[in-house]
């Protein structure tokens, strides 16, 4: 049995691993904007390990208590693994697993976010981490778009089969874009479960 002072440092070592790489945080405003990603009855919480039947179909998106929702903006959600195919070596990074475009706030409910009438997208591809590559970050992330009507997105891969998903180079695609910082932001863990 391992004494619980060793424990604990164990688990605060791991929190602290695990987190959303910088990079892609610096427009983070956590006070006023935050992006809820919901899977079946699961609402996913920062760095949370979920299974993988859990995250098998597209999850539901929200705003949560945010102070600057706009009912008249648009949003896109991009969901990446920067761990592909390990985080200790993540030579296939970015996968890229899922792109909405034209997301705009139901006004029924004022925080619930919904694409019904996307313009583009990039269909979901469920987390398949391989044998032995230890947890992946499976991160989501809000962008706002540029423009509400008309906008076409650029710079996704020529199609969504696996292998063309490897290797998303997301500042390159938000220059392509016109993209700002991401402005909110989640991740949960996954990994291979045999
Ligand atoms: C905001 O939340 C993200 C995701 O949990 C985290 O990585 C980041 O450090 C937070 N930023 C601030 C300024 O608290
Ligand atoms: C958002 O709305 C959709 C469609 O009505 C619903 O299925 C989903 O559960 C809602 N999600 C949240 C987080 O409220
Ligand atoms: C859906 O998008 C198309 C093309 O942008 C637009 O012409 C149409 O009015 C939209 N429909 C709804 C219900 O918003
Ligand atoms: C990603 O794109 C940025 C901006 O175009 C570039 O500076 C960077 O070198 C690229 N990274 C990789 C790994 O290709």
């Amino acid at each position: 049995m391992l004494p619980s002072v060793v424990f604990s440092t164990i688990l605060l070592t791991s929190v602290v691993w695990a987190q959303i790489p910088d990079q892609f945080t610096s427009g983070f405003n956590n006070n006023t904007i935050s992006l809820v990603v919901t899977y079946g009855a699961n609402k996913v919480t920062d760095g949370e390990k979920l299974s993988l039947n859990v995250v098998k179909s597209s999850p539901t998106l929200a705003l949560g208590d945010s102070s600057s929702l706009n009912t008249n903006s648009r949003y896109i959600v991009i969901m990446i693994d920067p761990d592909a195919p390990s985080r200790a070596n993540p030579t296939a990074a970015n996968f890229l697993h899922w792109v909405k475009t034209d997301l705009r706030i139901r006004s029924s409910t004022a925080t619930n976010i919904t694409a019904d009438n996307a313009t583009a997208a990039f269909s979901y591809l469920s987390p398949a981490p391989v044998q032995g590559s230890g947890p992946h970050r499976y991160t989501f992330l809000l962008f706002d778009q540029p423009r509400r009507d008309g906008f076409v997105l650029q710079g996704l891969p020529a199609n969504d089969l696996p292998a063309s998903r490897v290797g998303f180079n997301v500042s390159a695609w938000m220059v392509v874009n016109g993209l700002a910082p991401a402005k909110a932001g989640t991740y949960f863990l996954a990994e291979f479960e045999g």
